[in-house]
Protein backbone atom coordinates (compact mmCIF):
# COMPACT_ATOMS: atom_id res chain seq x y z
CA UNK A 1 0.00 0.00 0.00
CA UNK A 2 1.05 3.42 -1.11
CA UNK A 3 0.41 6.82 0.66
CA UNK A 4 0.61 10.47 -0.33
CA UNK A 5 0.95 12.19 2.65
CA UNK A 6 0.25 16.52 2.99
CA UNK A 7 1.16 18.59 5.76
CA UNK A 8 0.65 22.42 6.16
CA UNK A 9 -0.80 22.89 9.58
CA UNK A 10 1.70 25.16 10.57
CA UNK A 11 4.50 26.95 8.41
CA UNK A 12 6.13 23.84 6.72
CA UNK A 13 4.23 22.93 3.46
CA UNK A 14 5.35 19.30 3.01
CA UNK A 15 4.09 16.16 0.85
CA UNK A 16 5.93 12.45 1.20
CA UNK A 17 5.09 9.29 0.02
CA UNK A 18 5.57 6.17 2.67
CA UNK A 19 4.73 2.28 1.66
CA UNK A 20 3.74 -0.77 4.28
CA UNK A 21 6.72 -1.74 5.83
CA UNK A 22 8.12 -5.42 6.79
CA UNK A 23 6.07 -5.33 9.64
CA UNK A 24 2.49 -4.31 10.35
CA UNK A 25 3.52 -1.82 12.21
CA UNK A 26 6.30 -0.13 10.20
CA UNK A 27 6.49 2.60 6.96
CA UNK A 28 8.83 2.56 4.70
CA UNK A 29 10.28 6.37 3.40
CA UNK A 30 9.79 6.87 -0.51
CA UNK A 31 9.88 10.77 -0.50
CA UNK A 32 9.91 13.27 1.93
CA UNK A 33 9.71 16.92 0.83
CA UNK A 34 9.61 19.64 3.13
CA UNK A 35 9.48 23.25 2.22
CA UNK A 36 10.02 25.51 5.24
CA UNK A 37 8.78 28.91 5.23
CA UNK A 38 11.09 30.28 8.19
CA UNK A 39 12.88 33.04 5.79
CA UNK A 40 8.96 34.53 5.51
CA UNK A 41 7.93 34.43 9.37
CA UNK A 42 11.23 35.43 11.07
CA UNK A 43 10.70 39.41 10.78
CA UNK A 44 7.74 39.01 12.11
CA UNK A 45 9.18 36.60 15.42
CA UNK A 46 6.62 34.07 14.34
CA UNK A 47 4.01 32.50 12.59
CA UNK A 48 1.40 34.57 10.67
CA UNK A 49 -1.52 32.53 9.70
CA UNK A 50 -2.61 34.16 6.68
CA UNK A 51 0.96 34.53 5.20
CA UNK A 52 1.66 31.06 5.95
CA UNK A 53 -1.73 30.07 4.27
CA UNK A 54 -0.57 32.26 0.80
CA UNK A 55 2.62 30.35 0.70
CA UNK A 56 0.97 27.35 1.60
CA UNK A 57 -1.44 27.82 -1.59
CA UNK A 58 1.61 28.87 -3.70
CA UNK A 59 3.91 25.90 -2.65
CA UNK A 60 1.77 22.71 -2.02
CA UNK A 61 0.56 21.60 -5.64
CA UNK A 62 4.77 21.74 -6.55
CA UNK A 63 5.78 20.16 -3.23
CA UNK A 64 3.70 17.47 -3.55
CA UNK A 65 4.31 16.74 -7.28
CA UNK A 66 8.02 16.29 -6.50
CA UNK A 67 7.24 14.03 -3.75
CA UNK A 68 5.90 11.75 -6.55
CA UNK A 69 8.55 12.45 -8.82
CA UNK A 70 11.01 11.56 -6.31
CA UNK A 71 9.10 8.24 -5.26
CA UNK A 72 9.36 7.46 -9.05
CA UNK A 73 5.77 6.25 -9.14
CA UNK A 74 4.30 4.43 -12.24
CA UNK A 75 1.83 7.30 -13.55
CA UNK A 76 -1.72 5.06 -13.56
CA UNK A 77 -3.66 7.32 -16.15
CA UNK A 78 -2.52 9.54 -18.72
CA UNK A 79 -5.53 11.79 -19.21
CA UNK A 80 -5.24 15.21 -16.87
CA UNK A 81 -7.85 15.30 -14.47
CA UNK A 82 -10.96 17.63 -15.13
CA UNK A 83 -10.09 20.35 -12.05
CA UNK A 84 -13.51 21.86 -12.67
CA UNK A 85 -15.26 18.89 -11.07
CA UNK A 86 -13.49 19.70 -8.03
CA UNK A 87 -13.95 23.90 -8.52
CA UNK A 88 -16.39 24.16 -5.52
CA UNK A 89 -13.98 22.88 -3.40
CA UNK A 90 -11.89 25.50 -3.17
CA UNK A 91 -14.33 27.76 -1.98
CA UNK A 92 -11.05 29.29 0.69
CA UNK A 93 -8.47 28.81 -1.04
CA UNK A 94 -8.79 30.21 -5.17
CA UNK A 95 -4.99 30.95 -5.52
CA UNK A 96 -4.47 26.99 -4.59
CA UNK A 97 -7.21 26.85 -7.17
CA UNK A 98 -5.15 28.24 -9.61
CA UNK A 99 -2.18 26.31 -9.26
CA UNK A 100 -4.18 23.15 -9.63
CA UNK A 101 -5.29 24.41 -12.96
CA UNK A 102 -1.74 25.65 -13.85
CA UNK A 103 -0.19 22.02 -13.17
CA UNK A 104 -3.47 19.84 -14.35
CA UNK A 105 -1.74 18.61 -17.52
CA UNK A 106 1.12 16.58 -15.09
CA UNK A 107 -1.51 16.25 -12.06
CA UNK A 108 -2.08 12.69 -13.75
CA UNK A 109 -3.20 9.79 -11.44
CA UNK A 110 -0.11 8.32 -9.79
CA UNK A 111 0.49 5.00 -8.34
CA UNK A 112 -0.78 5.20 -5.04
CA UNK A 113 -3.89 3.94 -2.55
CA UNK A 114 -4.21 6.43 -0.22
CA UNK A 115 -4.12 9.98 0.48
CA UNK A 116 -3.63 11.50 4.64
CA UNK A 117 -3.30 14.99 5.49
CA UNK A 118 -3.21 16.72 8.47
CA UNK A 119 -6.65 18.16 9.60
CA UNK A 120 -5.67 19.64 13.11
CA UNK A 121 -4.57 20.73 15.44
CA UNK A 122 -3.30 23.39 13.87
CA UNK A 123 -3.78 26.91 11.83
CA UNK A 124 -7.00 26.79 10.73
CA UNK A 125 -6.27 28.84 7.51
CA UNK A 126 -2.78 26.83 6.73
CA UNK A 127 -4.69 23.47 7.44
CA UNK A 128 -7.56 24.36 5.15
CA UNK A 129 -4.79 24.54 2.16
CA UNK A 130 -3.81 20.67 2.62
CA UNK A 131 -7.67 19.75 3.01
CA UNK A 132 -8.79 21.34 0.14
CA UNK A 133 -5.88 20.12 -2.18
CA UNK A 134 -6.65 16.38 -0.24
CA UNK A 135 -10.11 16.40 -1.02
CA UNK A 136 -9.93 17.41 -4.60
CA UNK A 137 -7.05 15.14 -5.62
CA UNK A 138 -9.25 12.35 -3.45
CA UNK A 139 -11.89 12.64 -5.93
CA UNK A 140 -10.13 13.75 -9.13
CA UNK A 141 -7.92 10.51 -8.62
CA UNK A 142 -10.57 8.12 -7.05
CA UNK A 143 -8.35 7.68 -4.23
CA UNK A 144 -9.55 7.11 -0.68
CA UNK A 145 -8.95 9.99 2.12
CA UNK A 146 -7.82 9.93 5.46
CA UNK A 147 -7.79 13.46 7.95
CA UNK A 148 -4.68 12.74 10.61
CA UNK A 149 -3.81 14.15 13.67
CA UNK A 150 -1.11 16.29 13.69
CA UNK A 151 0.22 15.06 17.00
CA UNK A 152 -0.47 11.77 16.15
CA UNK A 153 1.75 12.07 12.98
CA UNK A 154 4.85 13.21 15.15
CA UNK A 155 3.96 9.76 17.42
CA UNK A 156 4.02 7.89 14.23
CA UNK A 157 7.90 9.59 13.13
CA UNK A 158 8.94 6.49 15.18
CA UNK A 159 7.65 4.43 12.95
CA UNK A 160 9.13 4.93 9.76
CA UNK A 161 12.13 2.16 9.47
CA UNK A 162 15.50 3.36 9.42
CA UNK A 163 18.40 1.88 7.15
CA UNK A 164 15.44 -0.69 6.46
CA UNK A 165 14.97 -2.15 9.41
CA UNK A 166 11.70 -1.89 11.19
CA UNK A 167 11.79 0.14 14.00
CA UNK A 168 8.60 -0.98 16.58
CA UNK A 169 6.44 -3.63 16.94
CA UNK A 170 3.46 -4.94 19.30
CA UNK A 171 5.85 -6.09 21.75
CA UNK A 172 6.94 -2.50 22.60
CA UNK A 173 3.77 -1.90 24.15
CA UNK A 174 2.68 -0.10 26.13
CA UNK A 175 4.05 2.70 25.36
CA UNK A 176 4.94 6.38 26.58
CA UNK A 177 5.13 9.60 24.14
CA UNK A 178 6.47 12.30 25.02
CA UNK A 179 5.26 15.20 22.73
CA UNK A 180 6.49 18.30 22.80
CA UNK A 181 6.20 20.92 19.88
CA UNK A 182 5.50 24.54 19.25
CA UNK A 183 2.04 23.98 19.88
CA UNK A 184 1.87 20.92 22.53
CA UNK A 185 3.67 19.41 24.98
CA UNK A 186 2.04 16.26 26.21
CA UNK A 187 2.57 13.02 28.06
CA UNK A 188 0.41 10.16 26.08
CA UNK A 189 0.25 6.87 26.66
CA UNK A 190 -0.48 4.15 24.20
CA UNK A 191 -1.27 0.83 25.79
CA UNK A 192 -1.58 -0.30 22.60
CA UNK A 193 -1.10 0.74 18.63
CA UNK A 194 -3.54 3.10 18.04
CA UNK A 195 -5.07 4.00 21.25
CA UNK A 196 -4.13 7.18 23.24
CA UNK A 197 -4.69 8.27 26.28
CA UNK A 198 -3.34 11.64 27.66
CA UNK A 199 -1.70 11.26 30.72
CA UNK A 200 -1.20 15.44 31.03
CA UNK A 201 -0.16 18.70 28.87
CA UNK A 202 0.92 22.06 29.04
CA UNK A 203 -1.64 24.07 31.32
CA UNK A 204 -0.38 27.37 29.43
CA UNK A 205 2.92 27.26 27.22
CA UNK A 206 3.84 24.57 25.31
CA UNK A 207 7.77 24.10 25.62
CA UNK A 208 8.59 25.00 22.12
CA UNK A 209 6.46 28.30 22.66
CA UNK A 210 8.45 28.93 25.67
CA UNK A 211 11.87 28.25 23.48
CA UNK A 212 10.67 30.84 20.78
CA UNK A 213 9.71 33.55 23.26
CA UNK A 214 12.46 32.94 25.58
CA UNK A 215 15.15 33.33 22.36
CA UNK A 216 12.99 36.65 21.82
CA UNK A 217 14.03 38.12 25.03
CA UNK A 218 17.55 37.10 24.28
CA UNK A 219 17.48 38.71 20.84
CA UNK A 220 18.02 35.46 18.74
CA UNK A 221 16.16 35.17 15.54
CA UNK A 222 12.64 32.71 15.15
CA UNK A 223 12.65 30.12 15.44
CA UNK A 224 14.08 30.40 19.21
CA UNK A 225 14.48 26.64 19.94
CA UNK A 226 17.27 25.79 17.60
CA UNK A 227 18.81 29.14 18.01
CA UNK A 228 18.88 29.09 21.96
CA UNK A 229 20.15 24.87 21.65
CA UNK A 230 23.48 26.31 19.43
CA UNK A 231 23.69 28.80 21.95
CA UNK A 232 23.12 26.97 24.75
CA UNK A 233 25.90 24.13 24.21
CA UNK A 234 28.92 27.18 24.50
CA UNK A 235 26.67 28.56 28.04
CA UNK A 236 26.76 26.82 31.54
CA UNK A 237 23.59 25.14 32.69
CA UNK A 238 23.71 25.43 36.38
CA UNK A 239 25.06 29.18 35.73
CA UNK A 240 21.23 30.82 36.74
CA UNK A 241 18.94 29.32 38.74
CA UNK A 242 15.59 29.07 36.78
CA UNK A 243 12.18 27.72 38.02
CA UNK A 244 11.25 24.41 37.17
CA UNK A 245 7.16 25.18 37.31
CA UNK A 246 4.74 22.11 38.17
CA UNK A 247 8.04 19.60 39.08
CA UNK A 248 5.93 18.49 42.23
CA UNK A 249 2.54 18.93 41.08
CA UNK A 250 2.07 14.81 40.98
CA UNK A 251 0.54 15.49 38.33
CA UNK A 252 1.25 14.59 34.61
CA UNK A 253 0.82 18.44 33.79
CA UNK A 254 3.14 21.25 32.52
CA UNK A 255 3.69 24.71 32.52
CA UNK A 256 6.16 26.69 30.64
CA UNK A 257 5.03 30.64 31.04
CA UNK A 258 6.16 31.07 34.59
CA UNK A 259 9.85 30.11 33.41
CA UNK A 260 9.81 32.48 30.63
CA UNK A 261 8.81 35.57 32.93
CA UNK A 262 11.46 33.85 34.86
CA UNK A 263 14.21 34.95 32.53
CA UNK A 264 12.26 38.00 31.11
CA UNK A 265 12.59 39.18 34.61
CA UNK A 266 16.48 37.79 34.91
CA UNK A 267 17.27 39.68 31.55
CA UNK A 268 15.72 42.84 33.11
CA UNK A 269 17.65 42.36 36.33
CA UNK A 270 21.15 41.84 34.21
CA UNK A 271 20.16 44.99 31.91
CA UNK A 272 20.92 44.75 28.09
CA UNK A 273 24.56 44.98 27.94
CA UNK A 274 25.17 41.99 30.53
CA UNK A 275 22.09 39.78 28.94
CA UNK A 276 24.02 39.72 25.87
CA UNK A 277 27.73 38.91 27.59
CA UNK A 278 25.96 35.93 29.37
CA UNK A 279 23.54 34.79 26.74
CA UNK A 280 24.90 31.87 26.70
CA UNK A 281 24.84 31.07 30.18
CA UNK A 282 21.13 32.00 30.17
CA UNK A 283 20.13 29.67 27.03
CA UNK A 284 21.86 26.97 28.68
CA UNK A 285 19.71 27.27 32.56
CA UNK A 286 16.72 28.30 30.00
CA UNK A 287 16.97 25.23 28.25
CA UNK A 288 18.13 22.87 31.24
CA UNK A 289 14.79 24.07 33.33
CA UNK A 290 12.49 22.83 30.48
CA UNK A 291 14.82 19.21 30.16
CA UNK A 292 14.75 18.70 33.98
CA UNK A 293 10.36 19.31 33.97
CA UNK A 294 9.60 17.04 31.11
CA UNK A 295 12.52 14.37 32.11
CA UNK A 296 11.23 14.07 35.77
CA UNK A 297 7.50 13.38 34.82
CA UNK A 298 8.28 11.23 31.69
CA UNK A 299 10.34 8.76 33.97
CA UNK A 300 7.60 8.83 36.65
CA UNK A 301 4.87 8.02 33.82
CA UNK A 302 6.92 5.13 32.25
CA UNK A 303 7.12 3.23 35.37
CA UNK A 304 3.67 4.35 36.87
CA UNK A 305 2.12 2.48 33.61
CA UNK A 306 4.98 0.14 32.94
CA UNK A 307 5.67 1.43 29.54
CA UNK A 308 8.34 -1.16 27.53
CA UNK A 309 8.57 2.08 25.25
CA UNK A 310 9.65 5.87 25.65
CA UNK A 311 9.39 7.62 22.26
CA UNK A 312 10.29 11.30 22.47
CA UNK A 313 8.23 13.10 19.53
CA UNK A 314 7.39 16.63 18.08
CA UNK A 315 9.89 19.76 16.97
CA UNK A 316 11.39 20.11 20.11
CA UNK A 317 12.66 16.39 19.47
CA UNK A 318 15.25 17.97 17.75
CA UNK A 319 16.91 19.43 20.62
CA UNK A 320 20.25 17.17 20.96
CA UNK A 321 20.66 17.70 25.16
CA UNK A 322 17.12 16.76 25.71
CA UNK A 323 17.19 13.81 23.42
CA UNK A 324 20.54 12.92 25.11
CA UNK A 325 19.37 13.19 29.13
CA UNK A 326 16.37 11.51 28.84
CA UNK A 327 17.45 8.69 26.79
CA UNK A 328 20.21 8.24 29.79
CA UNK A 329 17.12 9.09 32.14
CA UNK A 330 15.03 6.37 30.74
CA UNK A 331 17.99 3.81 30.55
CA UNK A 332 19.05 5.09 34.61
CA UNK A 333 15.66 4.58 35.80
CA UNK A 334 13.12 2.62 34.25
CA UNK A 335 13.14 -0.88 32.70
CA UNK A 336 11.60 0.99 28.85
CA UNK A 337 13.79 1.32 25.94
CA UNK A 338 14.23 4.82 23.98
CA UNK A 339 12.94 5.48 20.82
CA UNK A 340 14.10 9.20 18.81
CA UNK A 341 13.34 9.83 15.37
CA UNK A 342 16.15 11.54 13.39
CA UNK A 343 15.97 15.13 13.74
CA UNK A 344 14.64 15.64 10.06
CA UNK A 345 11.17 13.11 11.00
CA UNK A 346 11.13 15.21 14.84
CA UNK A 347 10.35 18.68 12.94
CA UNK A 348 7.15 19.04 11.13
CA UNK A 349 6.93 17.01 7.73
CA UNK A 350 4.57 14.76 5.50
CA UNK A 351 6.29 11.27 6.18
CA UNK A 352 4.99 11.24 9.54
CA UNK A 353 1.30 12.47 8.67
CA UNK A 354 1.60 9.53 5.63
CA UNK A 355 2.75 7.07 8.36
CA UNK A 356 0.25 7.32 10.69
CA UNK A 357 -2.53 7.85 7.97
CA UNK A 358 -1.30 4.38 6.18
CA UNK A 359 -1.55 2.09 10.00
CA UNK A 360 -5.17 3.60 10.57
CA UNK A 361 -6.39 2.86 7.30
CA UNK A 362 -4.92 -0.78 7.28
CA UNK A 363 -5.58 -1.35 10.87
CA UNK A 364 -9.30 0.11 11.72
CA UNK A 365 -10.33 0.72 7.59
CA UNK A 366 -11.58 4.23 8.94
CA UNK A 367 -11.71 6.80 6.08
CA UNK A 368 -12.79 10.37 5.78
CA UNK A 369 -15.27 11.36 3.37
CA UNK A 370 -13.71 13.69 1.11
CA UNK A 371 -16.81 15.36 0.35
CA UNK A 372 -17.81 16.55 4.06
CA UNK A 373 -14.12 16.18 5.61
CA UNK A 374 -13.89 19.74 7.64
CA UNK A 375 -10.68 21.31 9.70
CA UNK A 376 -10.34 20.80 13.57
CA UNK A 377 -7.92 23.68 14.66
CA UNK A 378 -8.41 21.71 18.58
CA UNK A 379 -8.12 18.62 17.53
CA UNK A 380 -7.79 16.21 20.46
CA UNK A 381 -5.22 13.01 20.11
CA UNK A 382 -6.91 10.26 20.06
CA UNK A 383 -10.40 11.60 18.57
CA UNK A 384 -11.96 10.18 15.26
CA UNK A 385 -10.49 11.77 12.14
O1 LIG B 1 6.59 20.17 15.64
P1 LIG B 1 7.07 21.47 15.14
O2 LIG B 1 8.01 21.47 13.95
O3 LIG B 1 5.86 22.40 14.78
C1 LIG B 1 4.71 22.38 15.60
O4 LIG B 1 3.91 21.44 15.45
O5 LIG B 1 4.63 23.28 16.46
O6 LIG B 1 7.77 22.22 16.37
C2 LIG B 1 8.28 23.50 16.24
C3 LIG B 1 8.88 23.91 17.57
C4 LIG B 1 9.29 25.38 17.60
O7 LIG B 1 8.81 25.97 18.78
C5 LIG B 1 10.82 25.30 17.60
O8 LIG B 1 11.43 26.37 18.27
C6 LIG B 1 11.05 23.98 18.31
O9 LIG B 1 10.05 23.13 17.83
N1 LIG B 1 12.37 23.42 18.00
C7 LIG B 1 13.32 23.22 18.93
C8 LIG B 1 14.45 22.74 18.23
N2 LIG B 1 14.14 22.65 16.90
C9 LIG B 1 12.86 23.06 16.79
N3 LIG B 1 13.31 23.43 20.25
C10 LIG B 1 14.43 23.15 20.92
N4 LIG B 1 15.56 22.71 20.34
C11 LIG B 1 15.64 22.48 19.01
N5 LIG B 1 16.75 22.04 18.44
ZN1 LIG C 1 4.42 19.74 14.70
Amino acid sequence: MKVLGIETSCDETAASVCESGSTPLSVTLRSNIVHSQIALHAEYGGVVPNLAKREHEQLLVPTILAALKEASLSPVDSLPPNIDEVAPFFERNQTLLQSFRQHAAVLTKPDIDLIAVTNGPGLEPALWVGVSAARALSLLWDVPLIGVDHMEGHIAANLIEQDNHPTLTEADFPLLALTISGGHTQLVLMRAPLTYELLGETMDDAAGEAFDKAARLLGLPYPGGPAIAKLAAEGEADAFPLPRPMRTSGDYNFSFSGLKTAVRYLTEELGEAETQRRKADIAASFQQAVIDTVVEKTVRAANEHGARTVVLAGGVAANTELRRQLGDAIAADTQAAYHVPPIELATDNAAMIAASGLLRAVAKEEFSDARTIGVDSNKQIGATS
